[in-house]
């Protein structure tokens, strides 16, 4: 935390409080010491008069001398002969070469508490300080105490603050170096520079959530929060309640007024998670919505516009989901301004590492754990091979187990809750014909690639190196799937 901006005000308030009470009581010098709770000691934090710069040096035991007394009884104490007062103590006023006469001295308090004192040396005139003198010293000791009061408060609410945003930025954290992932990070944050209404495509796990977030925090609307709401989680007419609100009385229940998650998210980004499993009727009141930049709560009448960045996404094939005319396309084209897609996990297996070290570090993190805890290069393997349809998710939740129900050290093969993929090429058998070796070597080589491409014959036959012709051509002769 950077408190030195404070810590600057704070000195220079404080010994604005202490000259202001030394002029208006007419003293020759004045301190304020601040009790050291651990070792309860007093320090000079603020001296002023003669010997100031020497006097910074001296700590005062709690119960030593006359600023000692006060900090340990809580009571003030004016003098107007020191040397006739039992708790005097002259050893500083002697290191220093001042010979003090009179002093007043009052102690400074947070809730009952002391934290410090406050004392005035010697009138300009060599008259003694009073019991007025004192009363005056008395409130600007109590105005001292209360602005430090306030800094520390300060500083606890901006080490919540930091604890939070630390919290935050950990939940939103996104891990990938894949040169396909990295790309659609770029776009995401590009396009959160503009309003566009951007659709998120990829499989279930893949990170879309954590991109939408990506693009509302990366953008002008960040200092509010993102509006989420899960298309699929509601039946029909409790979604548009949940969107548009309602006025008291709409229906029988509707006791008061509801805001809806468009107007909770003007100024910001509402995220419509889930977006392909809206019903058509709910499909048609959200386009014309879109189109009007205007709606109305449920049972009321004024119309209400509000300023929303739209980021919806979808594990569906959307395309299809129009094709079969369960998705309105009109809807479509204006969510879809700009789309993201996410690579599923099997095709960027280059991060597989990267996320297993980031997800180990995060749980053992949690779960307390003292030691570092590694993955043996089998279970790494075994990740590797294995083509994660959960995604990241799912990859997540084989890490946190495996650190519930492994040893702690190091993470094996037999920890992770996932298939064992035999990867050994166990039909190349002795006793083949060089033609029918080299035929199952081929079969299972594209097998692999289509896999590993959800079946995108492009991209398997790019990865190739081969035609994308060529590659249809030997699927069909091997009759592969
Ligand atoms: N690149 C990444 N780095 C770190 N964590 C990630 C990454 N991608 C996803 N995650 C984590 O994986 C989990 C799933 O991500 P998220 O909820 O964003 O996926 P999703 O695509 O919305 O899934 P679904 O379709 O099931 O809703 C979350 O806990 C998320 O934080
Ligand atoms: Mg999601």
């Amino acid at each position: 935390m950077d408190s030195s901006i404070e810590k600057i005000d704070i000195d220079k308030h404080l010994e604005l409080v202490i000259e202001t009470a030394v002029n208006i009581t007419k003293a020759k010098a004045g301190s304020l010491l601040l009790l050291n709770p651990k070792t309860e000691k007093l320090f000079f934090k603020i001296a002023t008069g003669e010997g100031a710069k020497k006097i910074k040096k001296f700590e005062i035991e709690l119960g030593q001398g006359i600023a000692g007394t006060v900090a340990k009884t809580g009571k003030s104490i004016l003098s107007g002969d020191v040397s006739k007062d039992k708790n005097w103590n002259k050893t500083i006023s002697e290191a220093i070469g001042y010979r003090t006469h009179s002093i007043a001295c009052v102690p400074m308090k947070i809730k009952n508490r002391i934290i410090g004192v406050v004392e005035i040396i010697d009138k300009t005139d060599n008259s003694v300080l009073d019991e007025n003198n004192l009363e005056i010293l008395s409130h600007f000791a109590d105005l001292a105490a209360k602005s430090i009061e306030d800094v520390q408060n300060a500083q606890v609410i901006q080490q919540e603050n930091e604890a939070l945003k630390e919290k935050l930025s950990d939940k939103h954290q996104i891990i990938g170096n894949n040169k396909d992932f990295i790309l659609v990070i770029n776009q995401a944050k590009k396009v959160a520079k503009s309003k566009a209404s951007t659709m998120i495509l990829g499989e279930s796990g893949t990170g879309k959530e954590l991109i939408a977030a990506l693009i509302h925090n990366e953008g002008s609307r960040k200092n509010r929060e993102m509006v989420i709401i899960n298309c699929a989680a509601l039946p029909d007419t409790l979604l548009e309640a949940e969107l548009f609100g309602y006025e008291k009385g709409a229906y029988t229940g509707a006791i008061q007024r509801k805001i809806g998650k468009f107007e909770l998210a003007n100024k910001s980004t509402i995220f419509l998670d889930e977006i392909a499993e809206m019903k058509p009727e709910m499909q048609a009141k959200m386009l014309r919505v879109l189109q009007e930049g205007v709606f109305s709560r449920i049972g009321g009448n004024t119309s209400i516009k509000v300023d929303v960045r739209i980021i919806s996404a979808t594990n569906k094939n959307i395309i299809e989901e129009i094709e079969k005319g369960n998705f309105r396309e009109d809807l479509y084209f204006r969510l879809n301004v700009v789309q993201l897609k996410l690579p599923p996990l099997r095709e960027r297996k280059d991060d597989i590492a990267l996320l297993s070290d980031y997800f180990i570090e995060k749980y053992a993190h949690e779960m307390d754990y003292a030691l570092p805890v590694k993955i043996s290069k089998d279970a790494l393997e075994k990740m590797t091979v294995y083509t994660w349809p959960g995604n990241i998710r799912e990859l997540a939740n084989a890490i946190e187990r495996a650190l519930v129900m492994g040893s702690g050290k190091e993470i094996v093969p037999e920890d992770l809750p996932i298939k064992s993929i035999n990867k050994k090429r166990t039909s190349l058998e002795f006793g083949l014909t060089l033609k029918d070796a080299i035929r199952k070597f081929k079969e299972e080589f594209i097998s692999l690639n289509l896999i590993n491409t959800s079946n995108n014959k492009t991209k398997a036959a790019k990865i190739m190196g081969i035609q994308r012709t060529y590659l249809s051509r030997l699927i069909a002769k091997y009759d592969l799937k």
